[in-house]
């Protein structure tokens, strides 16, 4: 791909075919094809809750900072939806129980220093997550709806649900246009897009430990 490609084209297409074993994950699968319990759910959205608070802890710096910056909006933040359905999935004592798996503490102190040191690399993760989460995460809400019976963009699924955000297709396309307009030279480049490659394979590293711990009944 050539270097005049739009950044946002060379991060797509860098990701793609993680994308797939991503989404394709045996435990994505499993979950979301109705073969495990309402636990993995809640295992899964606990783990969420620890990424997300490293995503969204240095906002107050990082919406200041003149490459991240732009990318900090309010009404991308999920720490108080994981926050609100945790309580109504496992109730109000969720906290106590809760322990992040070592890859899910793996990815979340990585996206901590990039945070803290690195804003353009924090874009990778940034871009991992929230526009996966206005993408197939409305797949994943649908299927927990219905599978474990929850209320239709409520509590238990809020976490996919962004309210502040009136079009979604308006928003990955504005989004896109930031990440095209990035001053960023060709090596910096190139490192933001092995990071977005490493912030999918910490992702396909969580899906394997929660299968290890939710194997499908056979
Ligand atoms: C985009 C589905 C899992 C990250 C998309 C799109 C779909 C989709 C349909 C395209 C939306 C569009 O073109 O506007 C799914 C489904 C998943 C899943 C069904 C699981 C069942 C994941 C995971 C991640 C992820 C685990 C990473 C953590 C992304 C990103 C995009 C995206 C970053 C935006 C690609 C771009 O346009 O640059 N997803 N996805 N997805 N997904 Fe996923």
């Amino acid at each position: 791909m050539s270097e005049a490609t739009p950044f946002s084209k060379q991060i797509r297409s860098a990701t793609e075919q993680q994308h797939a074993e991503a989404e394709n994950s045996r435990f994505m699968s499993d979950m979301l094809g109705g073969a495990l319990g309402v636990d993995s759910y809640h295992r899964y959205t606990g783990q969420l809750w620890f990424i997300y608070r490293a995503l969204e802890s240095r906002w107050d710096t990082l919406s200041e900072d003149p490459i991240a910056g732009p990318f900090i909006r309010p009404e991308l933040a999920r720490t108080a939806e994981l926050e609100r359905d945790l309580a109504h999935l496992i109730g109000p004592d969720w906290r106590a129980g809760l322990e992040p798996l070592p890859a899910t503490a793996a990815y979340s102190a990585r996206i901590d220093e990039c945070a803290r040191d690195w804003p353009a690399g924090y874009i990778a993760h940034h871009y991992t997550r929230y526009l996966g989460d206005l993408s197939g995460g409305q797949v994943i809400r649908g299927t927990a709806e219905k599978l474990w019976n929850l209320p239709h963009r409520g509590d238990g699924v809020r976490f996919y649900v962004f309210d502040g955000v009136g079009n979604p297709a308006a928003f990955k396309r504005e989004y896109r246009g930031l990440l095209d307009q990035l001053p960023l030279d060709d090596l910096e480049r190139r490192r933001v897009l092995d990071e977005g490659q490493r912030a999918f394979a910490m992702n396909t590293a969580l899906f394997q430990e929660l299968a290890q711990e939710f194997p499908a009944a056979q």
